[in-house]
This record gives C-alpha cells, structure tokens and sequence, in this order.
C-alpha cells in the first residue's frame, strides 16, 4: 500500500547485474535436429548463452519425480519449454540474442486433449482407487439413478509478480538466491543438484511474493534454476524476471478435469451410491499432479455422506505446460463434481437443493465416516448451515426470487447454497512438519525466524502476533524475519493452507524453550533478592512485556531489563523450535488413513441476476459464514475468505483458457483472459466468522483458513444455473458447465429453448437427460 515492500525486483544491485531470458520452444511436440547458438554468442553485450551442454550437475528440476529437463536436450514436449538461456548487459540485447539462436526441429504429433490422452492410454502415473462398500450392488438397488459427465476449466494463477529470481554469486562455490518461491528448501535442492554443488552452498531467502497461489510452489524452481545457472556461468549477479505474457504461456495451471459420475439416490434425495472417475490434464511432466488428484478424489465427498462408493483417478499425459498446484489443490475440481451430482437430484426431484444437501450431510454421530475412513470429528455443518439459512434469509429470498422469476421474461435470477468441509494437512503426511530459529537481543528485541513463506496471506503478521502472544510482550518487539534456507533447514512448501499451523507451532516450541531457560535464570535473580522465600521457576510468568513471580507479584522486571542479565549469566537467547503434526497417516496404495488434522468449514449462499439475452450476470449478494476455529486475526482471516471466494468465482464463470490446435496458449494476457475486477465483486457482500469455535490441539485455536474458501464460489455457479434454469420454468435441466461463460450460458438457455418448443409441437415429457428412475 505504501510502495515499500521490497519485492525480489526492488533489490538493490549493483552495475555488475546482468538481464536473463529464457528461449522457449515454439512447438508443443518436436524432435530437435540441430541448434547453433554461435552467432547469438558473439552479439556485443551478451555474456552467456547457454544449453543443456553447459550444466555442470544434474540436468533436472522435476521436484518429485525427476522427469523435468532443466534444458531441452533432443526433444520438446510443450510450447514454453526451456532451451537456452541468455544472459546479457540489457533486455534488448538478450532479445536481438534469441533471434540469432537457429534451431531445426522435426515436428511430432502432439496430444492436447484428455480425451486423446485417453484414447492413446498416455498415463502419467499409477491409477488408484479409493472404494468402501458395495458400490455396483448400491446402485442397482437405488430407486434413481443419475449419470453424468463434468468439465471443470484450468485456471491462470495471476499472481501479480510474476515468476522472478536475482542470484548473487558469493565466495567460491557460494550462490546466494532472491527468489519469490513458495518453497525455499526446494529452490536451494534443485539449484544445488543442477550445479553439483553442496546445498550448504546455496542460500535462498524469500522476503515475500507478490501473490503465488500454487503457481510458485514448485513453478518458482524453474526460473530459479535458469538464473543460478547463469549467474553460475558468468560469476555475475543475474535476474529473470518473466514478462506477464510468458509467464502464462510457460508455467502451469489448474489442472482441467473430465469427471464422470453415477450416483443412486431414495425418493428424498438420500444419496445410497456413488461411482466416480476422475481425469486430469496433467500437461507434459509430473510435478504436482498425483498428489492433486489424490486431494480431488479425498473431496469428491465434500460434506455430505455416501454409504457406497468409489473414486478413480488418473492423471494424463499431454504436450502442455505442467499443470500445477492452485488454490484448492484438486479440492475444488472434485467438489464441483459431488454439487453438481446434489443440483441434479434436486431438480430431478422437483426440489429446493439446499433440502437435499441438508439431508446428505456427514452425520454428528452416524454417517460420520468419510469413504477414506477418517471420522468428521467437530463437524460444524449443522451450526453453519442453520445459522446462515437464517442469517441470509434464504427461504425469504428463495420465494422472492420465484416472484422475480415469475414477472420478467429477459431477466432471471438465481439462488444457491453450497458448503465446504475441507481437509487441512498434507496428504503426503511426513511434509507435516515445520521449524523455527527465535533469537532474543539484548535490548529486549526478538528475531523470529520459521519456514513459511509469506505470499500476501498474512502468515508473517499472524507469526508475529502468535510469537508476541506467547512471549507476552508487545507486537512491537517482535520482527519476523525474511525466510532464509540459512536460518531454518529442510522445510516443506507454504501451502496445503497449513503455514500458520505448522509454523506457528515451532516458532511457539522455540520460545517455550526460550521461556524455561529465562524463567529459570529470573528465578535466581529474584531468590537472590529474598533468599528467605525463593522464586521457583513454575511461577515465573511472561506478560505485558514484564516477567514477574506469580506467587509474589511484586518481584517483576521489565522484559527488555531482563535480557543483558541474561547475557551476565550466560543464558542462551537463541533457539530452534519444531513442530510434526500428530495422530495422522494415510496410506495412498490402500487409500484408507487419517490424512487429515481436522477439517475447515463453511457455507456460502449466493444470488445471482442474469441477462437471459446477453448471458451476462452479476452477483447480486452473498453471505459466507466460514468456521476459522478462534480466529488469530479476523481481518486477515476476512480477507482470505472474501479473497478466496472471488477468486473462485473467476474460476467458476470467466476465466477460460484456450488452446489452439498446435498447443499455444491463445489467452496470454488480461485482454484475453478475464479474472475477477471490482465489477464482480458481490453488490452485498457479508462475510462472518463461526463463533464459539476453538479447534483443539491447533496453534491459539485456531484454523486454517487459505484455500477453502475458494470452493464456496461453486455456490455462485449454482445460483447461474438456478437462474438459467428459471429461463425454461425450472422444467429442464440445463447442461451446464465450468466456468459459465455468457457463452456456456447462452448455449445452455438455447437449448432449453429448443427443448421447451420441441415439448410444445411434440408434447414430450418433461425428462432431464441422462436420468433413470425404476
Ligand atoms: N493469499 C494471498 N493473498 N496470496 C496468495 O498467494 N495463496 C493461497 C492462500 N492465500 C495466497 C493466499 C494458497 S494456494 C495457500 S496454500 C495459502 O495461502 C498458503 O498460506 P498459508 O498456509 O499460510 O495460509
Ligand atoms: Mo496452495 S495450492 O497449497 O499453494
């Protein structure tokens, strides 16, 4: 707000500093013949160009499995994938370089389509299943049937900062690396690798980024290992920092998913049965997708209870960039599924959604059990869903709506609740773990250090206030500091919503440890003064910025006088802290465990108002009403959820991503790809934190609060299709999918016509597609 946060690009640097760039390539599927990068090499100006040759470790950034070339060596497999790299006095002249590059290719057939993928069998990685029951014998036994087909878009990330990295060369083998990466360990691992150097070398340090949402958990890396690279060759501080354009054509997004479903359900909308197979646009490399597509078939759940059912998932292969992690990590794709599956039922059945929800919530005390086997403990649907029903004056506003719908012809609107329960922790249970470096200074000051990353999320304020908190002092005294692969080693990523979970609890064990050995101290120093009635360190407590014996009040020192004794005494005032999460486990190969810590709650109810001629909406109100446990700052926690509920709405209705048939992304830039502005923003919008709440064995309470509240905008793509609905009486369904675009609008209301006037000559009964009933 001020224009004084440094971000990576606000680094102050010397004249020595050279300008990187990526050479990418053109074509999604080629063999590469011959390159000859001689001429570019002689351009005054240029101090590198480089090629896989040139890399004096391993050629590689895949941050799971090792399929992930740093450098093309003979073959590219997507449009964006690195080749060479330049680096150059001046921008200009690491362009006029890249003209110079010649390079022949001999083009390849590209797959760009699941549905090829799934024709060709180009698997990227093992199929699992998750399964509990009798999912065939269930759905032969149901009253009703419903199948069905879903797609759920990608999505761009659109952090504001794009992928950017400065690396400084130090002494000798020392590289020190400015990078704006969710996961600093990785970058330090990955670089170290590639130049064969120890990570005890490499030191990444993350002041903040400018936004990342996923896109920079393991998609930092690889403009991280292009810039070590040449600062490696030419023993120059270098930095890439990508163009906006190149950013979006070269990382990778939100996976896409064909979903297809079979679901049986009573006469009530009580589902018996579900069978689920899930498909995802992998893109060209692993990277993250497995673990996301676990996540998708871990929420195709979402909040309600199914006795029987099943859940495959399988990854495809395709020649696009690497599709990556992104607000939701497959939670949002999996629980679009399952709403789409109750909306279905509801209008089969002729009745309100939020009835059929409500009756298919995981129970408090039966049908508690997920299809993995963890028990929805402190399930918070019923508070939720019966506060906000009342709340929003849903039913009200239910009838009011009809009423609208009722009087216009050309405008309809539309309303919808949809909840979320959400799994905090990662799936891959041994990343559970965090750790943290506080020192205390002489003059009372305190030097936090953690493992987490702060992305505009707030992490570092609420690590700031946990750790005053616990030290009883004031904010004031507390700084956190950049997060620095020097001070706290072998860190997981920031992300899967767990930052202040996992780092809030070490910072909180370092300081713990550093109270036992002050209280101690302080101890001694006030029996000195009343050796006839010692102060026992148990009753040495830390508050208000003093530390005072409980039992004797009147024995208090000031918390900044206190610290050059503890210097006399030689008490250490340095600390490390570490936290693993307790009680979970999950076994992928089984597909049963605990994989989660707890869950997040929360419902959103939305109303929409659509423009049946132009397939234009606009978000009328919504309310949220999100479980966060104690909130450890609700303005933050507010933010968030406001933050996460727009952007998925951008996901939901108008941010679409296209291809053209040879692979180029065709929406690069924001005059093709609309992301929510302040027009979208809900006309009234009232966001409110569950009261009363406190989460047990979490840090102060508290709950994570980052991605979960992005899967509530499915309660805006419900509201669009409630009021497209509306445009034929509710006497169809509409075929529908995500994001409603005006044009997935426009279409869906044209076909309802065309049915409505084919009941009208023919007189065909009123059938949803798709529907069975025995
Ligand atoms: N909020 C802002 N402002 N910017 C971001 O990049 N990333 C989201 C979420 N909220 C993000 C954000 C994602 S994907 C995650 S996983 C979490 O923040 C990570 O931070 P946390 O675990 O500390 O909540
Ligand atoms: Mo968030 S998608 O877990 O970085």
């Amino acid at each position: 707000m001020t224009g004084e946060a440094v971000y990576v690009d606000d680094i102050l640097v010397n004249e020595q500093l050279l300008v990187g760039r990526v050479v990418y390539s053109p074509h999604a599927h080629a063999r590469i013949k011959s390159f000859d990068l001689t001429k570019a090499k002689q351009l005054p100006g240029v101090h590198a160009v480089l090629c896989h040759k040139d890399i004096p470790g391993h050629n590689q950034m895949g941050p799971v499995v090792k399929d992930e070339l740093c450098l093309a060596v003979d073959e590219v497999t997507f449009v964006g994938q690195a080749m060479f790299l330049i680096a150059a006095e001046h921008e200009d002249q690491c362009v006029e370089a890249e003209r110079l590059v010649s390079v022949e290719y001999e083009l390849r057939e590209a797959i760009l389509e699941i549905e090829t993928a799934i024709e060709k069998n180009n698997l990227l990685g093992p199929v699992r299943t998750i399964e509990r029951g009798n999912v065939e014998g269930a759905l032969r036994s149901a009253p009703h049937v419903i199948k069905g087909e879903l797609r759920t878009g990608a999505q761009e990330h659109w952090y504001l900062e794009s992928q950017v990295c400065l690396c400084i060369p130090g002494e000798g083998r020392e590289i020190n690396v400015f990078s704006s990466t969710q996961h600093p360990s990785e970058t330090q691992a990955l670089i170290a690798e590639l130049l064969g150097i120890g990570k005890h070398e490499v030191v990444v340090e993350v002041r903040r980024m400018g936004g990342a949402f996923g896109g920079k958990e393991t998609q930092a890396n690889h403009t991280a290992c292009w810039t070590a690279l040449l600062c490696w060759a030419t023993r120059r501080p270098v930095k890439i920092r990508l163009f906006r354009d190149d950013d979006m054509k070269i990382t990778g997004k939100r996976h896409r998913f064909l979903s297809q479903y079979e679901v049986g359900f009573d006469d009530e909308g009580v589902l018996s049965a579900a069978k689920f197979d899930l498909n995802s646009d992998g893109g060209a490399t692993v990277d993250l997708s497995m673990a996301i597509m676990e996540r998708a078939k871990l929420h195709v759940d979402n909040a309600y209870y199914v006795p029987n059912m099943s859940v495959t998932g399988r990854v495809w292969k395709t020649n696009l960039p690497s599709n990556t992690a992104f607000r939701g990590f497959g939670g949002p794709q999996g629980m679009a599924v399952i709403e789409t599956v109750i909306d279905r039922i509801a209008r089969y059945l002729k009745k309100d959604p939020a009835e059929i929800r409500f009756k298919n919530f995981y129970g408090l005390d039966t049908n508690d059990v997920t299809h993995y086997g963890e028990v929805v403990e402190n399930n918070r649907l019923f508070l939720i869903y019966h506060q906000l029903m009342q709340s929003s004056e849903y039913q009200k506003r239910r009838k009011a709506v009809n009423e609208f719908n009722a009087s216009y012809e050309f405008y309809k609107k539309g309303l919808a609740i949809t909840p979320v329960k959400f799994g905090i922790s990662f799936t891959t249970s041994f990343l559970n773990q965090a750790g943290a470096l506080v020192n205390v200074y002489k003059d009372g000051t305190i030097l936090v250090n953690h493992g987490g990353t702060e992305m505009g999320q707030g992490l570092h304020t609420k690590i700031q206030q946990v750790a005053a908190a616990v030290f009883g002092v004031s904010l004031e005294r507390v700084k956190v500091n950049a997060t620095n692969t020097s001070k706290v080693p072998n860190t997981s990523a920031t992300a899967a919503s767990a930052g202040t979970d996992l780092n809030g609890m070490a910072v909180k064990h370092a300081i713990d440890i550093l109270k036992s050995r002050i209280a101690e101290a302080i101890a001694q120093v006030f029996t000195e003064k009343h050796p006839a009635s010692p102060s026992l360190q148990d009753s040495v407590i830390f508050q208000d910025d003093y530390i005072i014996d409980e039992k004797h009040p009147e024995r208090k020192i000031a918390f900044a006088d206190a610290m050059p004794l503890m210097q006399l005494r030689q008490v250490s005032l340095s600390a490390t802290g570490f936290y693993r999460t307790p009680d979970i486990g999950w076994d992928k190969e089984k597909g049963h465990g605990r994989p989660f810590h707890y869950y997040a709650f929360g419902m959103a109810v939305t109303e929409v108002l659509l423009d049946v001629l132009t397939g234009h909406h606009t978000i009328l109100r919504t309310d949220i009403l999100h479980d966060v446990g104690d909130s450890l700052n609700p303005g933050i926690d507010i933010g968030q959820i406001e933050g996460g509920y727009i952007q998925g709405v951008g996901w939901c209705t108008t941010e679409e991503i296209k291809w053209d048939d040879k692979g180029n992304l065709m929406t690069h830039s924001p005059d093709t790809y609309k992301i929510p502005s302040v027009q979208d923003i809900p006309r009234d919008f009232r966001t409110a934190l569950l009261q009363g709440v406190p989460n047990p064995n979490t840090i102060r309470k508290s709950k994570a609060v980052a991605e979960p509240p992005l899967m509530l905008a499915l309660s805006a793509w419900l509201a669009i299709k409630d009021a497209v609905s509306a445009a034929a009486q509710h006497e169809f369904e509409p075929e529908f999918s995500l994001p409603a675009t005006n044009e997935v609008i426009l279409l869906s209301i044209e076909k309802l016509k065309q049915k409505t006037s084919e009941r009208v000559t023919e007189d065909v009964g009123a059938k949803p597609p798709l529907v069975s009933s025995k």
